[in-house]
């Protein structure tokens, strides 16, 4: 074997591995949506069975209508958690389509606002109106989850979460920027992040979340297949603020492109996806 040869079945074996890391980020985060789906499920069923009980138990007018509304609220939110799982499976395939990102976006909170309530998280929505993005909704779900997963754990004793959609005219993209008013990320640690393998966490905490990682070298891939960008800024003390760029859909998009089907060179150097970081940082 020539030293090319080498060089190249070397070259291919790195390949393999990063797509079996991106495959076993994206189990870790369907497994993760799963636990959530199913926790706040069970949450609302309990509510269901509860009242439904108080309404037999009651004969009275006042509580059975009260019982009934309560069940009414409760079988919606129901009905919402399913079609957020729903939602995910319209888009399976993974090719680029022109997708509405804040429906993404509305989708994925409807799993993470209880969650956020219990950490005293207050969410703030600033939805601009913006065209598709040419993405594949599933995964632009799994990196909006990361982000609002690490958020939500870098503010341990609450804070507040934005979560901002503009469309920025002048690049043509979809701008998706998730702020928290966590813990702030120090300068020598922000330009490992994305690295596969670099965390902080001891392991998963008391949600059965983080750890390994993976979560933003995976957000970090699939964003550079789809051309887009990743960006961060962080102060210490103050929080952290991701920013995603995709491009928008266009009527001569390509339509059928596999995402990702390289995974970009995973770098140890400070690329343009790990700067600019706060001066006050
Ligand atoms: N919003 C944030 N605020 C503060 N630090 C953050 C934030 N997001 C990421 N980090 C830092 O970046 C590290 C890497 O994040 P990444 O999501 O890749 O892995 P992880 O959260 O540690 O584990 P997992 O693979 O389960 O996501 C984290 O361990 C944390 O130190
Ligand atoms: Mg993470």
């Amino acid at each position: 074997m020539s030293a090319e040869d080498r060089a190249l079945s070397a070259q291919e074996e790195i390949e393999v591995l990063r797509r079996q890391l991106l495959e076993a980020q994206k189990l870790t985060a369907i497994g993760e949506l799963l636990g959530t789906t199913t926790h706040e499920f069970n949450n609302v069923l309990m509510t269901i069975l509860n009242y439904a009980r108080l309404g037999i138990r009651h004969k009275d007018e006042p509580t059975r209508d009260k019982a009934f509304e309560k069940i009414l609220a409760a079988s919606q939110r129901a009905a919402k958690i399913t079609s957020s799982v729903l939602g995910m499976a319209r888009n399976r395939s993974d090719s680029l389509e022109p997708t509405d990102v804040a429906a993404i976006i509305e989708e994925t909170l409807v799993l993470l606002e209880r969650e956020m309530m219990k950490y005293r998280i207050s969410i703030e929505k600033q939805i601009g109106e913006v065209p598709p993005a040419l993405a594949c909704g599933n995964q632009i779900q799994q990196v909006l989850l990361n982000l609002l997963i690490n958020a939500r754990q870098a503010m341990l004793q609450g804070g507040r979460l934005l979560i901002k959609l503009e469309h920025d005219t002048s690049a043509n993209t979809v701008d998706l920027v998730v702020r928290d008013s966590g813990t702030g990320i120090p300068p020598e640690k922000l330009r490992k992040i994305f690295d596969p393998f670099f965390t902080t966490k001891p392991g998963p905490d008391e949600s059965g979340r983080g750890g390994t990682g993976l979560g933003l070298s995976a957000c970090k891939s699939i964003i550079e297949a789809h051309r887009g960008r990743i960006r961060v800024e962080s102060t210490v003390g103050k929080g952290t603020a991701f920013t995603i760029k995709l491009p928008v859909a266009t009527k001569d998009s390509p339509k059928e492109i596999s995402a990702p089907t390289t995974i970009p060179a995973i770098s140890t150097s400070v690329a343009t996806t790990t700067g600019e970081q706060s001066a006050s940082s």
